[in-house]
């Protein structure tokens, strides 16, 4: 049996016509990858949340290539598949003409694109922002990816955003546009000029090309700029939410692709250091134009048993605590090498097995390039993401720990800081927690508790059935399956579209 047919198999047990992916953690956890073997499965595939901040990796014709807005289920366009940017994405159009020039270079099909003509706009003024802001707060910055993702969340509540269905009108784009500049002209005013410039003539936006040194921003630069963007992806755009929700009355096989992670939703996470839309199932079920009661099987992907986070915020499992935290704030993948060349994922020193543990699982930025924060997986954090609808779990990147001679999971905290009241609770010094609580007074002073376990010490990547993994990996699922009250449905195993099981 192929991955497709095996994972056919355990979605028919589900009875499944319609199957999310969320990620359970930080982002990052290889939903993608999840994604990609499922889309083989589904008639539709659809993305409802967040914007570029995304990023996976796609190899055509044998050169890989990252995206950020396109479904990962482009590779399938070729069977006929659609693939939706749903109306919840923030839109870069830029990126996405980057992303449709990309395609057509690899001669790679994009019949199937569908644009949501309701997704708001990124625009020139949200990327400025986004950047300025995180260059001024410094030391209290959130680590952002720089796409102006924030700044657009908060213009489509603020009730001054654009939509992809101005682009298609242009006077009335640039009426938007002229609206919005002028009632956000205090945040800029508010900024050094000079680094006002510097940001404005980055490569980020443009070279300076939306730069007017008297007003920041040059409103006909952008409206030309834009709309001709729009052309190239104008005959892609529709009403998707109609399209989903049609599809899904035709008993189409829908396929909805989380974006980020449940620890990052602006509604769950670890606010304030999250991005700014609901990485859940509910952000997810809503941004492509759904109900959450419209999904079938919700499979939550969490990697393990390491985790990792990319950007500012608490982590309490992190390998080598503050000083992980602020080396992969700056370092870049290559510096890594030469401070830490013995690092390995059985280093004795703490760093330094996350340092190991970072190569070893090629954990780098797909958007940024940063070197994403490693830590042993986190029982608590785990609990608290399967509160919100999640029916099926996928782990992955266990092969990455093959090698390790000891697992650590953490059971529980242990809180560490003075009296603090917390939803209704008082927390004392030595107060265990066993599911966390998301206040960054908590997260921040905690303690983990850990149990070991010996490690499989086996290559686990040729794996197809439950009865070919080790008995050492066996105990500790079953370990993680009493603590949390949810059995493992999906494995995955490597990097190749076989490399899962379902067990
Ligand atoms: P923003 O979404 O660019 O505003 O960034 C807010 C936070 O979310 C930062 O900590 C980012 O590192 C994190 N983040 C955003 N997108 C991703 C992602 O796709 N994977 C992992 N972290 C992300
Ligand atoms: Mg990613």
């Amino acid at each position: 049996m192929n991955s497709q047919s095996r994972l056919a198999a355990f979605l028919k047990t589900r009875k499944a016509r319609s199957v999310a992916v969320v990620d359970l953690q930080f982002g990052d956890t290889g939903k993608g990858g999840i994604v990609d073997r499922l889309a083989g499965w589904a008639d539709v595939i659809a993305r409802g949340t967040g914007g570029a901040n995304a990023g996976h990796t796609i190899v055509l014709n044998g050169s890989s290539h990252a995206f950020h807005l396109v479904p990962c289920g482009i590779l399938r366009d070729t069977e006929g598949k659609l693939n939706v940017i749903g109306s919840g994405v923030v839109l870069d159009p830029r990126i996405l003409v980057e992303e449709i020039s990309m395609l057509e270079r690899e001669k790679h099909p994009y019949k199937g694109l569908r644009v949501s003509h309701r997704a708001h706009l990124v625009l020139p003024t949200h990327i400025a922002l986004d950047r300025m802001r995180e260059r001024r707060a410094a030391k209290g910055k959130i680590g952002t990816t720089g796409r102006g993702i924030g700044p657009c969340y908060e213009d489509y509540v603020a009730r001054l955003g654009l939509t992809v269905n101005d682009l298609l009108n242009p006077s009335e784009f640039k009426r938007k546009l002229t609206r919005t500049i002028s009632a956000n002209s205090y945040l800029f005013e508010s900024f050094d000029p000079e680094m006002v410039k510097e940001i404005m003539t980055s490569p980020a936006l443009g070279g300076g090309k939306y730069y007017d040194p008297k007003t920041i921003f040059n409103t006909d630069a952008i409206v030309r700029e834009y709309t001709k963007y729009a052309k190239k992806f104008e005959r892609h755009i529709v009403d998707t939410d109609a399209l989903v929700r049609e599809a899904l009355h035709d008993k189409k096989k829908i396929l909805l692709e989380g974006a980020q992670g449940h620890l990052l939703s602006v509604d769950y996470g670890t606010y304030p250091y999250v991005t700014s839309s609901d990485c859940s199932i509910e952000g997810l079920a809503k941004g492509v134009g759904l109900q959450t009661s419209d999904v079938d099987v919700t499979i939550g992907v969490a990697k393990f048993p390491y985790m990792t986070r990319v950007g500012e915020g608490p982590f309490p499992t992190e390998f080598g605590g503050t000083q992980s935290a602020v080396w992969c704030s700056s370092a870049r993948k290559d510096d890594e090498a030469k401070k830490y060349p013995n690092a390995g994922v059985n280093s004795k020193d703490e760093m330094e097995q996350g340092v190991g543990m970072r190569i070893a699982g090629h954990e780098y930025g797909a958007t940024t390039g940063r070197p994403r924060r490693t830590g042993w997986f986190d029982l608590p954090l785990y609990r608290y993401a399967l509160q919100t609808g999640v029916n099926a779990i996928a782990l992955t990147k266990l092969d990455v720990l093959d090698e390790c001679k000891v697992i650590k999971i953490c059971t529980a905290y242990r809180y560490t800081g003075p009296d603090y009241k917390v939803g209704g609770l008082t927390l004392k010094k030595g107060s265990k927690i066993t599911s966390a609580l998301m206040d960054p007074v908590v997260l921040a002073n905690i303690t983990p508790i850990y149990k070991a376990f010996p490690g499989w010490l086996t290559s686990i990547g040729k794996a197809r059935s439950k009865k070919e993994l080790p008995q050492k990996l066996l105990t500790i699922l079953d370990f993680l399956r009493k603590e949390s009250g949810m059995p493992t449905d999906l494995l995955s195993v490597g990097p190749d579209r076989e490399d899962i099981l379902a067990i």
